[in-house]
C-alpha cells in the first residue's frame, strides 16, 4: 500500500486533532506504508543503499524464530538509525512501578477508586503515568502492569517507548495524537489504542487534557481471540483495527527519548526527532479501534455467559486457554435470557479482574463505580452485583431489554494483582467498598 497523508504533509502538521487521518485496516496484517513515493524498498528488505539514503532497521517484536503465526517484527526506514544516540541516563520513575510488585504485601480484600485526581501540575503523558499495580516480572516478560494516566500538556521534544511491553491504552476523556515511529493515530474515548513494545510515540492533546486507564502487557503480544464454535467471524473484526500510515519529522533539534526499561524510567537526547521513519512495513505495528465496532455476542436463551464472550484481545501464556492478559469489553448489547438473572452472577474466579469505566453505568453495580474509576477483584475474592442490583434483577420482567448506557472494561490476568503502595493510599481509593455487598438478605425459605 503505498497511500500517504499527503495533504496534510508527510510529517503530520496541520494536522492538530488528527480527525482527518489516513489508515491501513486489518489487525494482524503485513502492512506497508511509505511517506515518500519510492521510500520503501522494493523485493527485498535491506538494499545496498536503501531509497532516498534511509537508514534500513528492523524492529523485532517476537524473537525471530517464533512461529508465523505470531510472529512480529517490522522493517523501518529512517532518516536516522535509533542506534545513534548518546548514553542513556536515570531519570526519576515518577508514579511509574513494574513487576514483581512488592511494595506490599498481596492483599485478598475487593478493591474500588473513584477517578484518578487530575494534576494541578503542568504534566505531560509520561509524568502522568500513575501505577495502580500489576504481576509477573518484567525483566522475564510475563504478566502486566497496570496504569492511570491523567495529562494537562503535549510532550514536547520528548518520545516514550516501552521496552518493558506493549500499551494497551484505554482514554477515558480527552483524545489521545499518538505520533509513533510508523505514523499518527488519534484515540479518544470509546477507542482503544495499542503501541507495540519498544515502539516510540509522542502523546499529544487534542482536548487539552486526558486521563484513562494503560494495560503495559509484559507477555506474548496481544491478537485476537479465537472464535471456535463462533465462526470466521464475530466478537472484534479483524479488519475494524486501524494502522497508522507513514509520516515522518525531519527535526534536527534535541529530542528527550524516554525509555522504560527493567522497570525503570531512562532518558537519552537525541539530536533529532526519532520520528523519522519514511517508510515501512511489517506486522509489529500500533493500532487504534473503536471498541463501539465490537460484535456482542450472548445467549438467545438462558443463563449469563462468562465474560470471555466479551473478549477483544488476548495476550496468550504457554497453557493453552489461560491468558496473561485478557482485554474485555461490556459495549451496548442487548439482554433477552428467559428465566436468568441476567446481570453479572455473582463468583469466585481463579483470575484477577481489574474493571474500569469509560462511560455511563454498568450493570452490576447500581452505584460507587463511576467514569475514570476502577476496581480491582484479585483472585478468588467474592464478587458479584450490589444489593440493589440483585433486588432489582431478581423481580425484573424478563422483556428484552437493551443494555446501552455504558462503556467499561475488564482487564483480567491469570496472576493475582498486587497493588503499589500509592494505590493503596491515594485520595481517589473509596473506603468502604465492601458495604456494597451489604444488607443481601437471608432469603432461604425451605
Ligand atoms: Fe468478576
Amino acid at each position: 500500500m503505498s497511500a500517504t497523508n499527503a495533504e496534510q504533509g508527510p510529517d503530520g502538521t496541520g494536522l492538530q486533532d488528527g480527525k482527518d487521518l489516513l489508515y491501513s485496516p486489518g489487525f494482524g496484517n503485513e502492512h506497508s506504508s511509505e511517506a515518500v513515493p519510492g521510500a520503501l524498498p522494493v523485493g527485498r528488505n535491506s538494499p545496498q543503499r536503501a531509497p532516498f539514503g534511509l537508514y534500513a532497521e528492523q524492529l523485532s517484536g517476537t524473537a525471530f524464530t517464533e512461529p508465523r503465526a505470531r510472529n512480529r517484527r517490522s522493517w523501518l526506514y529512517r532518516i536516522r538509525p535509533s542506534a545513534a544516540h548518546p548514553p542513556f541516563r536515570r531519570i526519576p520513575n515518577g508514579q511509574v512501578r513494574s513487576a514483581p510488585f512488592l511494595d506490599v504485601e498481596p492483599d485478598p480484600n475487593r478493591l474500588r477508586w473513584g477517578p484518578l485526581p487530575q494534576p494541578q501540575e503542568p504534566t505531560d503523558f509520561v509524568a502522568g503515568l500513575v501505577t495502580v499495580g500489576g504481576n509477573g516480572d518484567v525483566l522475564r516478560r510475563e504478566g502486566i502492569g497496570i496504569h492511570w494516566y491523567a495529562a494537562n500538556r503535549p510532550m514536547e521534544q520528548r518520545v516514550f517507548s516501552s521496552s518493558d511491553g506493549e500499551f494497551l491504552i484505554v482514554p477515558q476523556s480527552g483524545a489521545l495524537l499518538l505520533r509513533t515511529e510508523l505514523g499518527l493515530l488519534r484515540s479518544e474515548p470509546g477507542d482503544v489504542a495499542l503501541i507495540p513494545r519498544g515502539v516510540r510515540f509522542r502523546v499529544e492533546l487534542p482536548d487539552g487534557t486526558a486521563s484513562g486507564y494503560v494495560c503495559e502487557n509484559y507477555g506474548q503480544p496481544f491478537q485476537l481471540p479465537d472464535l471456535g464454535p463462533i465462526g470466521a467471524n464475530g466478537l472484534a473484526n479483524a479488519r475494524d483495527f486501524r494502522a497508522p500510515v507513514a509520516a515522518y519529522e525531519d527535526r534536527e533539534e534535541r529530542t528527550e527519548v524516554v525509555n522504560k526499561f527493567g522497570g525503570n524510567l531512562w532518558a537519552a537526547d537525541y539530536d533529532h526527532s526519532p520520528l523519522d521513519v519514511v517508510a515501512w512495513h511489517g506486522s509489529h505495528v500500533p493500532y487504534v479501534y473503536d471498541l463501539r465496532r465490537f460484535n456482542v455476542l450472548g445467549s438467545l436463551s438462558y443463563d449469563h455467559p462468562d465474560p470471555s464472550i466479551f473478549t477483544v484481545l488476548t495476550s496468550p501464556s504457554d497453557t493453552p486457554g489461560l491468558a496473561g492478559a485478557d482485554f474485555v469489553v461490556f459495549a451496548p448489547r442487548w439482554l433477552v435470557g428467559e428465566d436468568t438473572f441476567r446481570p453479572p452472577y455473582f463468583h469466585r474466579n481463579v483470575m484477577t479482574e481489574f474493571m474500569g469505566l469509560i462511560e455511563g453505568a454498568y450493570d452490576a453495580k447500581a452505584e460507587g463505580f463511576v467514569p475514570g474509576g476502577a476496581s480491582l477483584h484479585n483472585m478468588m475474592s467474592a464478587h458479584g452485583p450490589d444489593r440493589a442490583t440483585f433486588d432489582k434483577a431478581s423481580a425484573a420482567e424478563l422483556v428484552p431489554q437493551r443494555v446501552d448506557d455504558g462503556l467499561a472494561f475488564m482487564f483480567e490476568t491469570r496472576w493475582p494483582v498486587v497493588p503499589t503502595e500509592f494505590a493503596l493510599t491515594a485520595s481517589h481509593r473509596q473506603e468502604g467498598y465492601d458495604t456494597v455487598w451489604e444488607g443481601l438478605a437471608r432469603n432461604f425459605r425451605p
